[in-house]
């Protein structure tokens, strides 16, 4: 495709947007990559290309093997802590600026959308930063703040200070339900919106991935960002070839002149 192909693109979508009463944004791990954080379905340096998800990111993986999923974790999170939000978060951002309290969902677990200084963000796979009792023994869910616990990390995770059971990532795993508020809400936003932006995601785990195709059965015209084909391509109205944080200012600034 030849970049003129692309820069009308760009300046459709721009137009789109410009005439836009409710935007939404939905992204997925390839917006958060041009930090430094990995994909998980990338062929050559995503997270499943090494690593098993049925090992690592369910909750049978992590009754049989605690430590194994605590210290995987462990390992993410410090290299989520130390990313910076890029141009794409920034430009997404920026989009806020024109449309207050514009809705974006996401199923990253890092906060670089809220570092960028997007304020209505709906995380549908929860958060990495935070941990919490394996059986939400104070209710769904019991946050643990584990920097005011002391154990030994040989063992694994950290005991509950409740039941002491063990403590684990707030993250939404395999096989398990997304928090029922954030689903509500992504799904209102999506059925709402006149426009969606797909930015970033493979569009292959549901439901996340079933919310373009919410929003297009209610009218929302699809605008997506991704370098490669992904499962949303089909249904997009409109597809941009490119990382996130090439793409994304390249479209604030076509919205702006
Ligand atoms: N900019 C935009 N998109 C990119 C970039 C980039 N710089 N680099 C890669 N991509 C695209 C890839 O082409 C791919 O379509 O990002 C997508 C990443 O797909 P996945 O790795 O499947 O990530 P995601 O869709 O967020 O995964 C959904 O799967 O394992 C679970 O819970 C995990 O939330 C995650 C869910």
């Amino acid at each position: 495709m030849s970049d003129d192909t692309q820069a009308a693109r760009i300046q459709q979508a721009a137009e789109r947007l410009r005439n836009s009463r409710k935007p939404v944004v939905l992204t997925g791990a390839g917006v958060s990559k041009e930090s430094g954080v990995p994909t998980f379905r990338d062929a050559v340096d995503g997270l499943w290309a090494q690593y098993d998800p049925s090992q690592l990111a369910t909750p049978t993986a992590f009754m049989n093997n605690p430590k194994l999923v605590w210290d995987w974790y462990e390992y993410r999170r410090s290299m989520i802590s130390v990313a910076r939000p890029n141009l794409g978060h920034r430009a997404l951002a920026d989009l806020e600026q024109r449309f207050p309290h514009l809705p974006l969902i996401t199923q990253n677990v890092d906060d670089l959308h809220e570092q960028a200084g997007s304020t209505n963000v709906i995380h549908l796979h929860g958060n990495i930063a935070q941990s919490k009792c394996f059986f939400n023994c104070q209710g769904d869910p019991t946050l643990i703040d584990v920097s005011t616990l002391t154990w030994d990390k040989e063992n694994g995770p950290p005991a509950c200070p409740h039941c002491g059971r063990w403590v684990r990532p707030n993250v939404v795993w395999f096989g398990e339900i997304l928090p029922a508020d954030q689903l509500q809400a992504a799904t209102i936003a999506s059925r709402q919106a006149d426009i969606m932006l797909v930015v970033g995601t493979s569009g292959l785990v549901t439901p996340a991935a079933s919310l373009p195709g919410i929003a297009r059965s209610a009218g929302a015209f699809i605008i997506e960002i991704n370098p490669d084909y992904s499962a949303i391509t089909r249904i997009a109205d409109i597809k941009l070839d490119g990382p996130s944080g090439e793409v994304m200012p390249h479209l604030l600034a076509a919205l702006d002149s």
